[in-house]
């Protein structure tokens, strides 16, 4: 997954793909250290026993990405994007709506956006899918 906080991945993955994923996100461990180690290892091991995972944070840059699409890759599975492209404003407001620690703050959106890439094939994804919001759709 790719897209800001508040965005809606989360959400999409319920939606989507927890059915068929195993779901990991380094929100599963708020307090652990080195959650990016934590969660490679994780995610090395149930490629390992054959499951497909998703992994559910912002992952902006490509540096965020390139771990995961390696490892992918030595496990010999298929590496899918999935952008959730949704406006900055959008975000803030469902984040806004959201309650406890689930708010995150404003200014952590905003580093997001400004680190974030578009993911795209030349890095390494055998596919990339953008997904947008229906209030986004304009008539022809
Ligand atoms: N398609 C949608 N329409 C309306 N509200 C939505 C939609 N998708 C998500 N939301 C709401 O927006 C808020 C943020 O969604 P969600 O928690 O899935 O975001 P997230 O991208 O996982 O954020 P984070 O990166 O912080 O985990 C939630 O309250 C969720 O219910
Ligand atoms: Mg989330």
């Amino acid at each position: 997954m790719v897209g800001l906080q508040g965005c809606g991945k989360s959400r999409w993955v319920r939606e989507h793909l927890a059915p068929t994923h195993a779901v990991v996100s380094k929100d599963h461990w708020p307090n652990a250290r080195r959650r990016e180690a934590r969660q490679q290892r994780v995610v090395d091991e149930l490629l390992a026993a054959g499951r497909d995972v998703v992994v559910d944070n912002t992952n902006p840059a490509l540096e965020d990405r390139a771990p995961l699409i390696a490892l992918a890759r030595r496990h010999g599975a298929a590496v899918r994007a999935v952008h959730l492209d949704v406006p900055l404003e959008l975000c803030l407001q469902r984040n806004a709506g959201r309650k406890g620690r689930a708010r995150v703050p404003v200014v952590g959106v905003l580093a997001t956006r400004n680190r974030l890439v578009a993911p795209s094939t030349e890095e390494g994804f055998d596919r990339v899918d953008v997904v947008r919001p229906p209030e986004q759709v304009r008539p022809a």
